[in-house]
């Protein structure tokens, strides 16, 4: 059985004579709790009281650490759950969703957190447990003129980021962050290192790259593949409110935006009734701004709306605001521990046919029931139209406009609350948006879109498909199924939305 508790015990003291004690954390250490909840920012996630904690955490610092749980786990009936940044939407790295699931073990990947910057060749090697703020501070200062395309928020670790795909302002111009992976090491599910990706073969070096966390097994570090960016970038953030016509604004953004040259990225963030378009330039304010007053004239942006700085000050500008001039650019090596803070829950569109200014019109009036309801809007287009549906798992390539990311916060009283503003929303939004299937990006992960069921002991591939179709599309996610079944066919690393292995092939 893998719940007994003489499979939890031989566990623990399996892991005692393989890696030192104190990278070991058990319910009855002091600093336990602290470490569990250190990277939760969403009340929703934080367990009750009655929910099982994991047996253990473990914080290796080294490959053969991670290389032991997994075996120590394997022998004695202990799944692993893992944890880089600890960002997953549904916080599946370090919790079990399921009412009296199995018992689990979490490597905590946060002191793998290395950077070497190879100038020369415009690379590097990142570990898995570095944050999103380290590997921007650290490429920009080691190789100034060179960046990375990923994501906005600091906090976000590389481990999952990658592993689900990679959206940022530069996607458009050099894809996604899994798109500039060039080599990468593991360990797989038997607890053997794979140094590269010779050693992983094909099929999984694929899987890796953007077929979500924690399914084919707990990749170390990446290679990736830097890209050039100018000394100076321009950022400008407008806002617009109704009155001031932010329904037209974003009715015509939803062509505009995917069309625009590829260094120019411009996202907007729907709130409060008003639309806040926000951008990053890879070039200067005047050229932004001719560019915005011949492509997107109804924007009105002038000269006085832009600002020039480092492509790392952009970083501490769009998480910080106007608060980063005042900061270090170290700001970005944040503490990792996070103010809790409301409940959260996120959901995810694409868009592939711009919506009518009507249905925008009742979107920006949707009543919010008094919770904050935000869409933030990422546009594609660029490079990411021209990447192949099946280069990487990640399929919203070419005919996607943009993608819609649905964040509702509210203050809960309880596990129980419903969200207020977007449950409606997400229905209204049905015919509007792709359909068979209606797409999901799976980093915003959601399991309101379904959950695996496990049948004779491993996870059902027809249940699985329900959601796996959402994220990936069927072929991928087909193909992602038949890797599985070739690196893990137990279905060691399993998870309330984990791959299944496909058993039999059709
Ligand atoms: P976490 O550690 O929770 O891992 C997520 C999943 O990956 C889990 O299933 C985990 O087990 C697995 N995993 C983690 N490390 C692994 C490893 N080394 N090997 C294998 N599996 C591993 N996305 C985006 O594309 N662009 C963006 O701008 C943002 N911005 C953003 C802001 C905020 C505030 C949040 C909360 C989230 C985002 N995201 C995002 C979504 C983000 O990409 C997604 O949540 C990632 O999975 C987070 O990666 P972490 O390592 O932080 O998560």
């Amino acid at each position: 059985a893998w719940s007994s508790k003489s499979n939890h015990t031989d566990f623990l003291s399996c892991l005692s004579t393989k890696i030192p004690s104190q990278i070991v954390l058990t319910p009855s250490s002091r600093s336990f709790k602290p470490l569990l909840v250190s990277s939760i920012r969403n009340a929703r996630l934080v367990a009750p009281a009655t929910a099982s904690p994991p047996l253990c955490i473990v914080t290796p610092t080294e490959a053969s650490h991670v290389q032991a749980v997994v075996r120590c786990g394997r022998s004695h009936r202990v799944r692993v759950r893992v944890r880089s940044g600890g960002h997953d939407n549904e916080g599946l790295s370090y919790r079990s969703a399921t009412p009296n699931g199995e018992a689990f073990a979490v490597i905590d990947l946060s002191k793998l957190n290395a950077v070497r910057v190879d100038a020369r060749a415009a690379t590097a090697w990142v570990d898995s447990g570095t944050t999103l703020g380290e590997l921007y501070y650290r490429v920009a200062t080691a190789a100034p003129g060179l960046g990375f395309p990923a994501g906005v928020c600091p906090t976000v670790g590389v481990g999952g980021l990658i592993s689900g795909g990679g959206m940022g302002l530069m996607m458009r111009k050099n894809g996604l962050s899994a798109d500039n992976v060039l080599d990468a090491s593991m360990v797989d599910a038997e607890g053997n290192l794979l140094p590269d990706k010779k050693a992983m073969g094909d099929d999984l070096f694929w899987a890796i790259r953007g077929g979500g966390g924690g399914n084919f097994g707990i990749v170390l570090s990446w290679k990736l593949r830097l890209v050039p960016v100018p000394s100076k970038v321009a950022f400008f953030n407008v806002t617009k409110t109704l009155d001031q016509g932010a329904v037209d604004a974003v009715t015509q953004w939803q062509t505009i935006a995917p069309a625009l040259p590829e260094d120019l990225s411009v996202r907007v963030i729907v709130q409060k009734r008003q639309a806040t378009f926000q951008s990053l330039y890879l070039g200067n304010c005047s050229a932004v701004v001719a560019t915005m007053r011949s492509q997107f004239p109804e924007l009105g942006l002038k000269r006085g709306d832009c600002l020039e700085m480092s492509w790392l000050q952009h970083k501490a500008y769009l998480y910080f605001g106007k608060a980063s001039t005042n900061k270090p650019l170290e700001a970005l090596l944040l503490n990792r521990s996070m103010t809790i803070g409301p409940y959260v829950k996120n959901k995810s569109d694409y868009v592939k046919k711009a919506l009518t200014r009507n249905a925008w019109e009742k979107i920006f009036l949707w009543p919010d029931g008094g919770a904050v309801g935000q869409l933030i809007l990422e546009p594609h287009g660029g490079m990411m139209s021209r990447i192949a549906d099946d280069y990487t798992p990640f399929p919203y390539r070419s005919g996607v406009l943009y993608n819609i990311q649905y964040v509702e916060f509210w203050n809960g009283t309880g596990g129980h609350d419903m969200p207020k503003w977007l449950s409606g929303l997400y229905d209204f939004m049905a015919p509007l948006v792709s359909k068979s299937p209606r797409g999901a990006y799976v980093n915003y992960r959601d399991l309101d879109i379904g959950v695996n069921k496990v049948v004779g002991g491993v996870t059902s591939y027809e249940t699985a498909k329900v959601w796996g179709d959402r994220y990936f599309g069927l072929a991928n996610f087909k193909r992602l199924a038949k890797i599985k079944r070739k690196v893990d066919a137990t279905d060691y690393f399993r998870n309330e939305q984990s791959v299944p292995p496909l058993l039999f092939i059709r």
